[in-house]
């Protein structure tokens, strides 16, 4: 069951990166095919220049971290419960080389009591997932801010349905993606619970003393590499926000001209979507967080790799067409490379 997950998780992200590759190659033999990834993928001001049928407003964004807020937040809360009763470590020293690895036989406890014996290097891994969907939930959080404060779309701005459910889908399976290992035991144990709520009441569930400290500090205790990795998450958050503000004010400035304009401040200076590479940035953090052990994490970068440098060479092109001044030495998205 738990393979199935994480096997259909794979599958969906291999199958949402390969178009985008296929189509991103330079190939003369491949120009039909990249125009009709391109007509699913366009949105907001590329896709005024050539409207089609099937599209829903660009501001349907906001669904997506409506549903990125609620979707992290109960896996966070499911996850962290469990590590908490199923993965304690906080009393114990962490190291890597006296772990018994889970992948070698250790086996799991499905009681709803605290457990110790549980081998630790699998416990260490349930504390890392709460870790990246904690970083997860932030994200998802100050997208929901930004897109409520800051964006004001146009009314004309559009995207595909097909890229509305693609988006969707994406906050859906991304977070499951940074816990899908432990996916069905969190589900399994958060059913248990419930049921053992529902049938006894609250009254009769067995009482154990809540410990605030043991609930954060397995936290504290995770590894340079995730710290490393949350360091490069902040630093890529904090580049997007600086960029979405830009992006925001600009619509001022619009009103009165009633156009787009060039953006300049921050990573502007270097690229012509500075907001898609803070989102590398913040996932490629997230990779980093994760340790790099888990394909399944690996693929989710891959597609917002893939799917983040596909959209931002169409929007680099669509700014050297719109404005004849557009600064020569701007990248489409990697400075320097691309
Ligand atoms: N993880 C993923 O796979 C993924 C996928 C897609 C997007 N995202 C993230 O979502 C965020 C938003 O993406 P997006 O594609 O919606 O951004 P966008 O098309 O650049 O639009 C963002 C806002 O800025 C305005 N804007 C953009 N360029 C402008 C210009 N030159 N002049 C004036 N206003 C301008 C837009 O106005 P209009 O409404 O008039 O167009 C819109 O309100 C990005 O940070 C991106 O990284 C992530």
């Amino acid at each position: 069951m738990e393979m199935g997950l994480v096997g259909l998780l794979r599958a969906a992200w291999v199958a949402g990166i390969l178009p985008l590759l296929v189509a991103s190659l330079p190939l003369p033999g491949l120009g039909r095919f990249h125009e009709a990834v391109m007509g699913f993928a366009k949105r907001g001001k590329i896709m005024q220049s050539s409207p089609c049928k099937f599209t829903v407003p660009q501001r349907f964004f906001t669904h997506f971290y409506v549903l990125a807020v609620l979707w992290t937040g109960l896996l966070l809360a499911a996850t962290w419960l469990y590590a908490y009763e199923m993965a304690p470590i906080a009393s114990e020293p962490f190291l890597y080389s006296s772990i018994a690895s889970y992948l070698t036989g250790g086996s799991h406890l499905f009681t709803l009591h605290r457990s110790r014996s549980t081998p630790l290097k699998y416990r260490y891994m349930v504390w890392k997932s709460v870790f990246l969907l904690l970083l997860m939930e932030i994200q998802v959080l100050r997208r929901l801010y930004e897109n409520i404060y800051f964006f004001n779309y146009s009314p004309s701005a559009r995207m595909h349905i097909f890229a509305y459910l693609t988006g969707l889908f994406f906050y859906t399976a991304a977070p499951l993606s940074l816990c899908s290992i432990f996916a069905m035991e969190v589900y399994e144990f958060s059913a248990n619970l419930l049921s053992e709520f529902i049938v006894r009441g609250k009254d009769q569930m067995a009482s154990s003393e809540f410990d605030l400290w043991e609930f954060v500090n397995p936290l504290m205790k995770l590894g340079w590499r995730h710290w490393i990795g949350a360091i490069i998450f902040f630093w890529g958050s904090i580049h997007q926000h600086q960029c979405h503000r830009i992006l925001g004010s600009l619509r001022e400035l619009r009103e009165e001209s009633g156009e787009y304009v060039i953006p300049y401040g921050d990573w502007f200076e270097r690229v012509s979507c500075p907001h898609y590479l803070a989102e590398i940035v913040i996932y490629a953090g997230l990779l980093v967080a994760s340790g790099g052990s888990d394909l399944t994490i690996w693929l989710l970068f891959g597609f917002v790799v893939a799917n983040l440098v596909f959209a931002a060479a169409e929007t680099h092109r669509w700014y050297h067409i719109k404005f004849d001044n557009y600064p020569w030495d701007r990248f489409a998205i990697i400075p320097l490379i691309y």
